[in-house]
């Protein structure tokens, strides 16, 4: 299985790639990791990536195709960042989209999106709070993704955070607001592990796999979403 992640040396993709890469978390052979600028490319070859330049921000959807001609899968661990609303929709909203349409020209069957545990239509975030274009750039990217026909999953970790790894996760359901107090955090690198998991897991396919650090072992959770 060939793998591109997109957003390559974000702080939960930079622990992802070399998962990947390792084959530790089969069945993955080849890994190449997209970054938007020059200077990030020799960072990628060394976590054991082949770089690939392109800044989905500014990209077609047939630019982004080109890149991922010959992959299985895409992983999508981009995002603005927060802070400025029109960027936050330019990337994590559009970008995102554009690059869906693109695995689907190229002909990619699996792709997994990063994307955030409050995604849902009553994630309660109010219209006037900076959090907002987050919150609805994320959703109208997960809706877009469950139009296609792609072997789609939606990861929904809660708050990241840069602990070191347990390897466990709680799940939440599907849908619906998490109740007031939930804690959700979850280190970046159970994401990364989380991601890599899910690649090799068909229960997850179709699925909105919502979690936080937790008891179960990574694989046994995602088994059960089928
Ligand atoms: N923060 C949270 O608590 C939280 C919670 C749940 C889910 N999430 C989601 O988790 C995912 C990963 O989070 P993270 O902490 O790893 O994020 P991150 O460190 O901000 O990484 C995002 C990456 O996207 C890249 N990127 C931005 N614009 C790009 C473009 N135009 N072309 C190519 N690459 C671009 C950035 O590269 P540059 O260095 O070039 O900017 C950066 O490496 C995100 O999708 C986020 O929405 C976050």
């Amino acid at each position: 299985m060939k793998v591109v992640v997109i957003g390559a040396l974000g702080k939960v993709a930079r622990q992802l790639v070399p998962l990947l890469a390792d084959g530790g978390i089969g069945p993955v052979t080849d890994v190449a990791g997209v970054v938007r600028k020059p200077e990030q490319t020799d960072r990628v070859a060394d976590l054991g990536a082949e770089p690939v330049l392109l800044d989905v921000e500014h990209a077609s959807t047939e630019e982004i195709a080109a890149a991922l001609v010959g992959a299985d899968a895409v992983v999508w661990s981009a995002g603005a960042g927060g802070g400025d609303a029109a960027r936050t929709y330019a990337v994590d909203r559009d970008a995102a989209i554009r690059s869906m349409d693109a695995a689907a020209s190229a002909g990619v069957r699996r792709y997994v999106m990063v994307s955030w545990v409050g995604s849902t239509p009553d994630h309660g975030v109010p219209e006037d709070a900076g959090f907002f274009a987050y919150a609805d750039a994320k959703l109208a990217a997960d809706d877009h993704l469950r139009t296609t026909d792609l072997d789609w999953t939606i990861l929904g970790p809660g708050t990241l955070t840069d602990e070191p790894p347990t390897g466990r996760v709680s799940l939440f359901p599907e849908t619906g607001a998490l109740p007031a107090g939930t804690d959700s955090s979850v280190p970046r690198a159970d994401v990364a592990q989380v991601v890599a998991w899910t690649l090799r897991e068909p229960a997850t396919i179709g699925r909105f796999v919502r979690f936080s650090t937790g008891d179960t072992p990574i694989p046994a959770a995602l088994r059960t979403m089928g």
